[in-house]
């Protein structure tokens, strides 16, 4: 018996390699995130755990993906999955599912090394995740947000199908800032979704600690 069987999980796209989070990858993530992510004077995020100091960004990084590794429940799961291009990880998708079984609902959030932005890197992994939730897990529904500023995010969600679904004020470095709610129905991804077909090998495993 496998004791963590996310460690054998793969979604693989046309391009991209995901993989749920790991030790080895997280260091690897760590350099991408110091390379830089967003302009300083421009926070992406509703948490600015890119505003702490260089000294202390490793060990947060690793300490909030330890902690979500550590508090998988099947009621409450989240998932990072490492995004590698030829091998090496330019950033990360996170696929988060509260009360899974019940509401077939999954939120979704994402970033690439600058470097990295651009290529359609970041409309492909959304797409792979989505194509994961809806094909492999039975989600019937995905959200995300993200700022009004936020064009590459907004762009990335409004290619994919998601249609906007209110918004939510909240404090950016302690202002004011306006974040918009997109959902996506499988029924409308259907329709939106790239042609390439997703390969995912290992879910069967992991399906016990995902669904009921
Ligand atoms: C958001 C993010 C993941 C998108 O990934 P990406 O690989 O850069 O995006 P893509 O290359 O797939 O482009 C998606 C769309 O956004 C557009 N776009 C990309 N960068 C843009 C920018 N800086 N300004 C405006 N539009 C942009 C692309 O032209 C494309 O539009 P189209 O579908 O109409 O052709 C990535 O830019 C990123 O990590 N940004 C910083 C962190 C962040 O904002 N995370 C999300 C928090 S909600």
């Amino acid at each position: 018996m496998e004791p963590w069987p996310l460690r054998n999980l793969v979604l693989r796209t046309q391009r991209l390699e995901l993989r749920p989070d790991d030790d080895y990858g997280l260091h690897q993530l760590i350099e991408v995130a110091r390379a830089g992510i967003h302009p300083p004077e421009y926070m992406p995020f509703d948490i600015p755990w890119t505003d702490a100091p260089d000294a202390e960004l490793g060990l947060n990084t690793l300490q909030f993906y330890w902690s979500h590794r550590a508090q998988l429940r099947l009621d409450n799961w989240h998932l990072h999955f490492l995004i590698r291009l030829d091998g090496k990880v330019i950033g990360e998708q996170a696929v988060h599912g509260r009360d899974f079984a019940v509401t077939r609902e999954v939120s979704t959030g994402s970033w690439l090394g600058r470097e990295f932005q651009g290529h359609g890197y970041g409309t492909e992994m959304r797409a792979a995740v989505l194509a994961f939730a809806f094909d492999h897990l039975g989600a019937v529904q995905a959200r995300t947000s993200a700022y009004v500023d936020n064009e590459a995010s907004l762009r990335v969600s409004r290619s994919l199908g998601y249609v906007d679904d209110g918004t939510m004020r909240d404090s950016r470095r302690g202002e004011p800032a306006v974040q918009l709610r997109m959902l996506v129905t499988a029924d409308r991804f259907a329709t939106f979704r790239p042609r390439w077909k997703l390969d995912v090998e290992g879910i069967d495993e992991c399906l016990p600690l995902l669904i009921a």
